[in-house]
């Protein structure tokens, strides 16, 4: 909660140097060679010229499919089957040196197949952040299980354990952190918990395909997670998800779920392989189209990955100079992704300016801002009804996520190397910031 940046970035260096000489306080201008020029204009909030002239509604384009997804589609297409699946299946095996993977048709229904694969008595808890999207928790209901709310780190975005360890009950059986927008989690520490206090742990890496965190992948820190190829994500097949098991007890009964053919794959031993044929009542398969598409953005994963962090690094170095603005924190020894946008957040007293009055002047200046706030799950309605539980879910104060709420600020993550705007974007904010005592006062 304490609103730091990275310790060991620059910018920390810099920002208490400013703290240091009170030039912070007095909400001095941040003079530097090509500042000037900006802190003169007027802002566009009050008729001055633009910071942003460049038209960049295309830089954030997303999913980035060419030739060769075209090709896997047409291919299919003219030799329709399942193929596909089980080849994205191997590929999966392998870049992630896990024992069992089975497709799914979305994320959704991996994480409904992992609940399932859980085995856990009914009434068991589970500890999930609510700043999530509503797959990483409802399903578990179908089960009898049952979320602990768990907050977040406002400024990781990411599960907080010293929240968790004070919200242990004696229900409680495994633990699921989210690696928010491509941001590892501290599956190091979470995970040494989680085995002092037997608890399973369990991962959602919608969000954060090939990262990792101390050179292990997420996705093999828990003994099951999983991750989904929808559309926005960060490998899209428009619509389809994964699950990576450890156990062979976890996959086979997860697997079986919704895939009524899959158990004849079993040996012989195998308690779940009498329910070939039958399955256990779902449809869970993956459209081939979705294994065709995924496959094809596996092979250029690292390098999406690798030049999208150059493009935010190149706007974000720069932005986090000015005071009071941070970004996502992360790891120094873990490996990111950025998806979807790219999240910065505002001090306000250190800025001195409301994040309404910074996101309506860079609105004017031509950036695409926009105050950020997710749904909190613990605040909807179904999770304040008794009848679709084993027990009513208990409901917290979750001050990190209401902060996160209050002070994130979203920009376009761009997916292509776009530096003029980069450094549009960048004259747009150093101009907002020298302008802060005016803005303070509106
Ligand atoms: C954190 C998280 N988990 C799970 C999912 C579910 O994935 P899908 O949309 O493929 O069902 C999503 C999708 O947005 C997500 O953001």
């Amino acid at each position: 909660m304490n609103p730091i940046g990275n310790p060991a970035s620059p910018s920390t260096t810099r920002r208490r140097f400013l703290k240091t000489t009170g030039a912070l306080a007095a909400g001095a201008a941040l003079v530097r060679p090509g500042r000037a020029r900006a802190a003169g204009e007027i802002l566009a909030l009050n008729g001055g010229p633009k910071a942003v002239t460049i038209p960049h509604a295309d830089a954030n384009r997303w999913p980035l499919y060419g030739k060769e997804e075209e090709d896997a589609v047409i291919a299919l297409l003219r030799d329709p089957g399942y193929g596909p699946n089980a080849t994205l299946e191997k590929e999966w095996q392998d870049y992630f040196k896990v024992p069992f993977v089975k497709s799914y048709c979305n994320g959704t229904s991996a994480l409904t197949a992992m609940f399932f694969g859980l085995n856990l008595p009914p009434g068991s808890e589970i500890m999930v952040p609510s700043y999530t999207f509503f797959a990483t928790i409802v399903p578990m209901r179908l089960f009898g299980l049952v979320p602990v709310f768990v907050d977040i780190n406002p400024r990781t975005l990411n599960f907080d354990l010293d929240d968790a360890k004070k919200r242990l009950t004696a229900n409680t059986k495994a633990v699921l952190p989210v690696h928010w927008f491509g941001n590892p989690c501290d599956m190091d520490a979470i995970s040494e918990w989680a085995k002092e206090r037997g608890l399973i742990v369990l991962e959602d890496c919608a969000h954060a395909h090939g990262t990792s965190l101390k050179g292990r992948l997420m996705g093999t820190w828990g003994e099951m997670s999983i991750t989904s190829f929808q559309a926005t994500k960060p490998l899209p097949g428009i619509e389809g998800g994964m699950g990576i098991y450890q156990k062979r007890e976890h996959y086979e009964r997860a697997a079986t779920l919704g895939h009524y053919d899959v158990p004849r794959s079993f040996p012989a031993d195998s308690p779940y392989r009498k329910y070939a044929v039958s399955g256990l009542g779902l449809k869970l398969r993956m459209h081939p189209v979705c294994a065709a598409l995924a496959r094809v953005q596996l092979k250029g994963l690292e390098r999406r990955t690798a030049e999208g962090v150059a493009q935010t690094r190149s706007l974000n170095d720069r932005l986090i100079e000015l005071p009071g603005l941070y970004e996502q924190k992360s790891r120094t020894d873990g490996k990111r992704l950025y998806y979807a946008q790219n999240t910065m957040f505002i001090d306000e007293a250190q800025a001195g300016m409301t994040r309404e009055a910074v996101v309506k002047a860079l609105q004017a200046e031509g950036v695409r801002a926009r105050a950020y706030t997710y749904p909190l799950q613990h605040k909807l309605a179904l999770y304040a009804e008794a009848q679709w539980w084993h027990h009513k879910p208990t409901i917290p104060e979750l001050p990190g996520s209401e902060q996160a709420n209050a002070t994130a600020i979203s920009l376009p993550y761009f997916t292509k190397a776009v530096p003029e705007v980069v450094e549009q974007y960048v004259k747009a904010f150093e101009k907002i910031w020298s302008h802060r005592k005016e803005l303070a006062r509106a």
